[in-house]
């Protein structure tokens, strides 16, 4: 009788004990990068030319940035923010990647959209080249995008206005050629827009007057001419000088 009652003693501290390891286990586990984003972090290195990725170093959420073997010059940024209140506060998603002044040779990411809680996208000062992809007008949460002093080409997209939330646009310093699209009226969220020192051409479409939330435009340093419409001087919240000058003066008339 005295051993039945012992053997259950030993069981039930048996159990109890494993169930408490277990809850110490999971309440000490960290957030986790969701897996997909995990994987999608590979190809987005990729198309950025990062050859050299270890993403077994641990968990980008937790280490708040890419573990990557390239030279960290002066001013180079590497941070991933997330956003780790999913399942529990078991899932993270990424909500912000910034790669500043890395040297990355790549293009701009196309597979950007499959971490679709991303809000801040930096890629500073590199050399990548190409365009901005039309992929990255599917993704609601993305209000920033700043992809100054690259090496991007080409008109900027035509959709533009399909990147509805953009607050800020900044595409400076690139080979970005052709008209400003009339569509860019439409991104009414803008606060901060700049286009300047590229080969952009023609006049300024006047579908900016609609802007009215910009505090800083900048276009100086490009190939427009007619007349600088004068709307922009009566935005609202417009805080920085309009530096229009160089190869923009000669062509004004
Ligand atoms: C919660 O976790 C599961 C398993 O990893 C995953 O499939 C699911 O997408 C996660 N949910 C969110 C919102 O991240
Ligand atoms: C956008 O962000 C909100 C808040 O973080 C989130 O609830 C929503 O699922 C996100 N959209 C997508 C497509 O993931
Ligand atoms: C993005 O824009 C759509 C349509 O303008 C809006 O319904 C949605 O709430 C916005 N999302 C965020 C995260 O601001
Ligand atoms: C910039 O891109 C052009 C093609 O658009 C290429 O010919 C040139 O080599 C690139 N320059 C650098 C520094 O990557
Ligand atoms: C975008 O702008 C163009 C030209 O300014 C306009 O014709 C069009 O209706 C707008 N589209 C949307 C979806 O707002
Ligand atoms: C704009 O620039 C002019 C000339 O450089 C200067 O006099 C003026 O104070 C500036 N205005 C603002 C708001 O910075």
């Amino acid at each position: 009788m005295s051993m039945i009652i012992f053997s259950r003693f030993i069981l039930f501290f048996t159990i109890t004990t494993s169930v408490l390891t277990a809850l110490r286990t999971w309440a000490a586990s960290p957030a986790l990068l969701h897996p997909d984003e995990l994987k999608a972090l590979e190809e987005i290195a990729s198309t950025l030319g990062i050859t050299k990725l270890n993403l077994g170093y641990g968990d980008p959420c937790d280490i708040k940035k890419l573990k990557i073997d390239v030279s960290q010059d002066p001013g180079s940024e590497n941070i991933i923010a997330c956003d780790c209140s999913f399942n529990n506060s078991r899932t993270c998603h990424i909500t912000e990647l910034t790669l500043k002044t890395l040297s990355l040779p790549g293009k701009l990411p196309p597979e950007l959209v499959k971490l679709p809680h991303l809000r801040w996208i930096s890629l500073v000062r590199n050399y990548l080249s190409g365009t901005i992809p039309m992929e990255w007008a599917s993704m609601p949460n993305l209000t920033s995008i700043l992809v100054g002093a690259n090496n991007l080409s080409g008109p900027l997209p035509a959709g533009l206005q399909n990147f509805k939330n953009l607050t800020v646009l900044a595409v400076e310093a690139n080979q970005f050629s052709g008209p400003i699209p009339d569509e860019i009226g439409n991104l009414t969220s803008l606060t901060r827009l700049n286009l300047g020192s590229n080969q952009f051409t023609g006049s300024l479409p006047t579908s900016l007057a609609r802007l009215v939330n910009l505090e800083d435009f900048r276009i100086s340093d490009n190939r427009f001419n007619g007349i600088i419409p004068s709307f922009i001087g009566e935005w609202p919240q417009l805080k920085k000088n309009i530096s229009i000058c160089k190869r923009t003066e000669r062509t004004y008339s």
